[in-house]
This record gives structure tokens, C-alpha cells and sequence, in this order.
């Protein structure tokens, strides 16, 4: 675990810590696949943490001048989803982040970290390296631009040394004669990582597909083209039997393995289906037909950009931490190694967020940083630092419960209750960004939230009833 935590305030101080620790030192952007790499100690021998989720503009999505879409190392599933710069010039990212693990993971989880973990079944590679991407890597030495489709020497495996840090992502703007989609499969409807997963990025000359680029991910140790597939499409119109071809040579570029989620024999038939599947869509214009306009995003009325701090702080075990809880200026001493949940819990007495799995898989936990709802597991202590949070017990007005809570009451959406506090927190900033969801958005807000007693449906019948009392 970290001996230092070194909130920055400015590239600069983050490069030069980066520089200074080598490497023991790691960046943190949400944490929501660090936190989990250093509980389960794969990464060791990490004694710094330089935290860049302080400095101000780095959760930017831009268009340049040249035609080129940029998408800052803070940039989070969450924004990306609502970005109009991704809807309009590059579809199938916003389609890979909105598929992202729940509301409070994409909250946190940013699309930089997932390119620097380098899983082969990590969704935004997939669209990214379709849609021909690039990334720049900044240390104290200089700067270098590397192609994504370079940067990955293996599983988890990239070419960034350790006083690097990923400051941009940028890729060619999709122009109105390409269009593209992004599929993932995998064992459940949310909260899920790829059993296999394809993007599709076509340039058409009227009907005929002039140009394909065909990725796939969990199907071997790096995200992978398809080649043959991308050359039976090239000068041909989409109809069942180029799309059937396309779909078969894409599963012959597979080289999965057997495994937990799936056998290779079964991820190279879903690799056909998918392709398959994204084919069709695009040869209909269908591709973004289960994309939400609105999606809930669990912000409620607050900025989801970061807090930026003033000057970097480098925080030690000597350190308090200084937050305001539910209202309360407190410094708490004592929790500086543990995540946000257990700093919460036992330095500062607030009971209300649970811990029901601490891998971001359950949503118990859940409290508002700074007015987002996020997943306090997955946060490191020192994070909190000059924040505002805001826990269950934060909610109740006046000692009588809030108008949620009685809702949860009324419609005996409680059995034994641990998972309730997460369902409430992420009922009250669902209803502040939309007082009057239909069941699929509230279904989508609550598919972070789990509930191993009830059955949901009288919780659904809570957020109903919550939403007409408004
Ligand atoms: C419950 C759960 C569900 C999930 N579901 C999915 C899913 O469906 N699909 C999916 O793809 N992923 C999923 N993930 C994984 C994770 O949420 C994503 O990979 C996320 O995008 C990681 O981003 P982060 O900002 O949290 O990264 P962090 O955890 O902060 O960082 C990840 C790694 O990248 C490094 N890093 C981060 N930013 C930079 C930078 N700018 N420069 C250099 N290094 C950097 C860190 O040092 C670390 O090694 C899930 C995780 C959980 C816990
Ligand atoms: S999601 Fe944090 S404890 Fe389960
Ligand atoms: S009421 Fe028991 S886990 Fe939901």
C-alpha cells in the first residue's frame, strides 16, 4: 500500500513526481482498477500514488482544427456517454464507455486508465484502435506520440515507462461518409466485463463500403484487426452474403483462450455473431439504436468535473484528512492507507455506506464526492482531501427521513437493509437529474445497486413512487 499520496495540482508537479519515484510511483485517475491491483497486491512494490484527478481541464473533449478529436486523460465513461463531440465524431467510443461496468464506475473510471491497464477485454480499446487512435505520453524528458495499435507489447503489457503519463488521446474525427458501431457479449446485462466484444468502423462511397476497419477484444492477448474480414467488405455492397463472409473471416482471426467466462471455442463463434450483428446494424442504420439519450448518469445537479486544487499536497500517515462530511468540517487521522469506505466507516463514524463486496461490484457503499455518486470502495482515503461528501445519514432533513427514504419504507422495498442505503443515494441523485424516469432509466440508474433479498420489484415501485411524490 502507499506510503505517500501526492494530490497535484498541475501536469508539471505530476510529471516531476512521476520522474522523481520511478517506479514506485504510480498515477491515479479513478481507481477503480488500481485500488483493486493494489488491494490484490498484482501491483507491488507501488509507494507513491501521484493523484492527477485535482488539476483543472484535463476531463476535456475537444475537435481540433485539423479534424482531429481529443479526449483528455480525465475524461470518464460518464462524460464521454454525454460527450456531443464522441455522439457526433466518434460514436462507438461513447457506445464502449456507456457499456462500462455501472453509473458510479463510470463516474470514477476514466478512458485513459482503461487503455494504460491493458486488459484485452477492456471496452474502449476496441472502438479506439478502430477508429485509428493515437496517444501521447508526457514525462519531465519530452513528449512522444504512439499509435494505439503499438503501444500494447502484451496482457496488461504497454510500451509507457513509469515516469510517463498518457495526456491525450486523439483520433481522426469520423466524417459524415463513415459511420461505426461497438458490440460487447458478455454474461449478464450490466456490470459486466467482455466475454468478447468488436467495433466496426465503415467509410462508404454511396452504398459500396469503401474502407473497414474490424477490431476485436478479449480474443487474444492485445486488442487485434481483422484483416481478411476488413478486405471481403472493401468495394462491396452490405447484403446477407458479404456480411455472412465478413463475419466468418473476422472469427478466423480469433486466437481466444478457455477460461473462467468462456470457452475459446464459444468466444470464436460469438466473435461471428457480433460482427455479424454490427454489420447488420450499420447496413440498416441501426447502430445506435440502444443508446439512450439521456442516460442517468448520477450526477444530479452538480459539476462532475474535478474539484481543482490551488498548489499540490503531499499527503503522509502524519497527514489528516481534512473533508467535509455530511456537512461537518472533520480531520480525520488514522485512515490515510484505507479506501474512502473504511475511512467513512471507522475513523469517522458515519456507518451508513457498507461494505458488501469492496470491488465495485455491489454499489453498498455508495456516497457523493463532491456531488457524484461513486463507489467509496474503490476510492483511496486521501482522495478526499478538501472534498465534500455526502453519506446516507447526510440525507435525512431535520432528523425526518428523506422524502426517498419514506418512499423505500412505503412500498417495503427493505428486507434486511444492507443494500439499501446505496439504493436510496442512488434514487435521490437519479430524481434530481430526472424527477420522472420511465423503468428502463431507472433500471439503468439502479444497475449499480444490488440487492440479494428483495427481488427489486418493490424497490422499483420505491423509485416509482419516490419520482411521483415529486
Ligand atoms: C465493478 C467494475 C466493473 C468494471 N466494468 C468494466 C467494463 O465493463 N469494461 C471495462 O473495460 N472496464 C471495466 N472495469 C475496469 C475499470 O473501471 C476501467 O478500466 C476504468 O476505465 C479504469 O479507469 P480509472 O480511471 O479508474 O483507472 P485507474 O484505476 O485510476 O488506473 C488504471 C491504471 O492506469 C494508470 N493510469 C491511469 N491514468 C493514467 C494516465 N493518464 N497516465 C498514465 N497512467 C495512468 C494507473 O496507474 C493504473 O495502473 C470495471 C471495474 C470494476 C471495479
Ligand atoms: S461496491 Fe463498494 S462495497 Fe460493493
Ligand atoms: S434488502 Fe437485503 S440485500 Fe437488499
Amino acid at each position: 500500500m502507499w506510503q505517500k499520496y501526492i494530490l497535484a495540482a498541475n501536469l508539471e508537479d505530476a510529471l516531476e513526481a512521476l520522474s522523481q519515484y520511478g517506479e514506485k510511483a504510480r498515477v491515479v485517475a479513478g481507481a477503480t482498477d488500481l485500488m483493486l491491483e493494489l488491494q490484490r497486491r498484482v501491483r507491488r512494490g507501488v509507494e507513491v500514488l501521484v493523484d492527477v484527478t485535482r488539476i483543472a481541464g484535463l476531463d476535456q473533449v475537444t475537435l481540433d482544427a485539423d479534424g482531429w478529436v481529443h479526449v483528455g486523460p480525465l475524461v470518464t465513461h460518464n462524460q464521454a456517454v454525454v460527450s456531443p463531440v464522441l455522439r457526433r465524431y466518434g460514436f462507438p467510443l461513447a457506445q464502449a464507455s456507456w457499456g462500462v461496468g455501472s453509473p458510479q464506475i463510470r463516474n470514477r473510471g476514466t478512458i485513459a486508465g482503461n487503455l494504460v491497464t491493458a486488459s484485452p477485454a477492456n471496452d474502449t480499446i476496441v472502438p479506439l484502435m478502430a477508429l485509428g487512435a493515437q496517444v501521447t505520453l508526457r514525462s519531465t524528458r519530452g513528449e512522444r506520440v504512439v499509435p494505439l495499435a503499438e503501444f500494447y507489447t502484451g496482457v496488461r503489457r504497454t510500451v509507457m515507462a513509469p515516469d510517463e503519463m498518457l495526456t491525450d488521446i486523439a483520433f481522426p474525427a469520423m466524417r459524415p461518409n463513415q459511420r461505426g458501431v461497438f458490440l460487447k457479449m458478455g454474461l449478464r446485462q450490466a456490470q459486466v466485463i467482455s466475454v468478447v466484444s468488436a467495433a466496426v468502423v465503415l467509410t462508404f462511397n454511396g452504398d459500396v463500403v469503401e474502407d473497414a476497419r474490424i477490431t476485436l477484444g478479449a480474443v487474444a492477448p492485445t486488442i487485434i484487426r481483422a484483416p481478411e474480414a476488413e478486405a471481403a467488405l472493401k468495394g462491396k455492397r452490405l447484403d446477407d452474403e458479404v456480411i455472412e463472409k465478413a463475419a466468418r473471416l473476422a472469427s478466423e482471426a480469433a486466437r481466444p483462450i478457455d477460461d473462467l467466462r468462456a470457452s475459446a471455442d464459444y468466444r470464436r463463434r460469438m466473435v461471428a455473431v457480433l460482427v455479424k450483428r454490427g454489420l447488420q446494424r450499420l447496413a440498416e442504420g441501426r447502430e445506435r439504436e440502444d443508446f439512450p439519450e439521456k442516460p442517468p448518469l448520477l450526477w444530479g445537479k452538480a459539476n462532475p468535473s474535478p474539484k481543482p486544487l490551488e498548489e499540490t499536497l503531499v499527503l503522509t500517515e502524519a497527514t489528516p484528512i481534512r473533508a467535509r462530511v455530511n456537512g461537518q468540517e472533520m480531520a480525520l487521522q488514522g485512515g490515510f492507507r484505507k479506501s474512502l469506505l473504511r475511512l467513512l466507516r471507522e475513523e469517522a463514524g458515519f456507518t451508513g455506506p457498507k461494505e458488501g463486496c469492496a470491488e465495485g461490484e455491489c454499489g453498498a457503499c455508495e456516497i457523493y464526492l463532491d456531488g457524484v455518486a461513486v463507489l467509496s470502495c474503490l476510492v483511496p482515503a486521501p482522495r478526499a482531501y478538501g472534498s465534500e461528501i455526502v453519506t446516507v445519514e447526510g440525507l435525512a432533513q431535520h432528523e425526518a427521513l428523506h422524502p426517498v427514504q419514506q418512499a423505500f419504507v412505503d412500498a417495503g422495498a427493505v428486507q434486511c437493509g444492507y443494500c439499501t442505503p446505496g439504493f436510496v443515494m442512488t434514487t435521490v441523485k437519479l430524481l434530481e437529474e430526472d424527477p420522472h424516469p420511465d423503468r428502463e432509466t431507472i433500471r439503468q440508474a439502479l444497475s449499480g445497486n444490488l440487492c440479494r433479498c428483495t427481488g427489486y420489484y418493490k424497490i422499483l415501485r420505491a423509485v416509482e413512487r419516490a419520482a411521483s411524490e415529486e
